[in-house]
């Protein structure tokens, strides 16, 4: 059988999106079939529709996304119909180098559907992030489901499917922030307003929001940052020193991706701390750094890939303190909308006033 569901498509190049039809397979073996309830809007849905990471398409968009599992394919036993579940789009393989040696977190393999949806005359989609979730039902491999907690609200459960995820898990696992750590984080969008929240859930005693926008910094102080910078009329180093006893941060999270935002990140981390960089660069981008202040500030320059997350692992988990109320995702929720709005919330992302617009289905 298939199934018929509206969706939201990126045909060409800078295009709008259109929502068009679209056909879902049930699942075979190792798939689910997933009743989508709630997919955020990401700027990697519009880098797709900008033709930013490839040329496959039509893309099947959204991928920040929970639901419930409709129907499970043959060998499926980790979820099962009526689970209330994260999508994610690192489904681990179990085989990989990385996985024999107990690293799943990054592994080198990761699973996506093998059947396709495709559009009513037949044509491939490409999902975003091998999930596709702007649609009222998707397929994806069983292993990206991740069981969490009923009670949660999709709005806010999906968003750990991606940006949200990222940030926190920047903070927690690639940070390994600890109890009385300092912390600093430049660029507070989504993935650094998680980090911020995240580096509170650690037990860091201080941690300092760096921005060029003023809106921003208030809304990191709402999600526990317990000083702000201004970089545009401060100097972000000496700041960051001043505000750790003149010395730098033990962690810095660079969730900007730009090569003049990592420096400052490099130096305003104190002897033998860490920069996390989270944000992504472009093609184009070189660092250049003495070569002696990399050997001699000593510590970690870590890269993390999603938070350096394992879904089974961190989803139900942070689920479970968000229904504590310790982590406030809700906050990250600034509007929910219709599958038809799609393309006005790629509009709104460059105003700078929306953390997260989140389709409701
Ligand atoms: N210095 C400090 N902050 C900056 C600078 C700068 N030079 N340039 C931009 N910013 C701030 C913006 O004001 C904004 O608050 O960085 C933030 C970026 O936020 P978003 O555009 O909302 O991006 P976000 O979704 O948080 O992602 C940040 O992480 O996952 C990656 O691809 C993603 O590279 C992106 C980064
Ligand atoms: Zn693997
Ligand atoms: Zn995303």
């Amino acid at each position: 059988m298939t199934h018929q569901v509206r969706a939201v498509i990126a045909r060409g190049k800078g295009a709008p999106v259109s929502l068009e039809t679209i056909v879902v397979p049930d699942p075979g073996p190792g798939e689910a079939l997933v009743k989508v309830e709630a997919c955020g809007v990401c700027h990697t849905d519009l880098h797709y529709r900008e033709g930013g990471i490839n040329d496959d398409f039509p893309f099947l968009l959204g991928h920040e996304a929970a639901g419930v599992v409709e129907s499970v394919g043959e060998g499926v036993t980790d979820v099962a119909p009526g689970d209330f579940v994260i999508l994610n789009w690192r489904a681990v393989c179990g085989n990989c180098r990385a996985c024999r040696r107990g690293r799943p977190q990054y592994c080198f393999d990761t699973h996506n559907a093998k059947q396709k949806m495709t559009l009513l005359d037949g044509t491939e989609l490409s999902p975003a992030l091998g999930i596709g979730a702007f649609a009222e039902k998707t397929l994806v491999a069983a292993g990206q489901c991740t069981k969490v907690d009923r009670a949660a609200s999709a709005a806010a459960a999906g968003l750990l499917g991606c940006g949200v995820m990222a940030g926190i898990g920047a903070a927690i696992n690639t940070g390994n922030v600890g109890r009385g750590d300092t912390v600093a984080v430049i660029g507070c969008g989504g993935v650094g307003d998680a980090a911020i929240a995240g580096a509170r859930l650690a037990g860091a005693a201080r941690i300092i929001a760096v921005d060029i926008d003023d809106r921003k910094l208030e809304q990191a102080r709402s999600l526990g940052a317990t000083h702000t910078v201004n970089s545009k009329t401060a100097d972000p180093v000496e700041a960051i020193r001043e505000l750790t006893g003149g010395f730098g941060a033990d962690v810095v999270i660079e969730a900007v991706g730009r090569p003049e935002t990592y420096k400052q990140a490099f130096y305003a981390r104190d002897l033998a701390g860490t920069v996390v960089l989270v944000g992504v660069p472009t093609p184009e981008m070189k660092l250049e750094l003495p070569l002696l202040d990399v050997f001699g500030r000593g510590g970690a320059l870590k890269s993390s890939w999603y938070g350096d997350c394992l879904p089974s692992r961190d989803f139900p988990m942070l689920i479970d303190l968000y229904l504590q109320g310790r982590l406030d995702l809700d906050a990250f929720v600034t509007e929910t909308i219709a599958l038809e709005d799609v393309e006005k919330a790629f509009e709104r992302m460059h105003g700078g006033d929306v953390l997260r617009s989140v389709v409701e289905l």
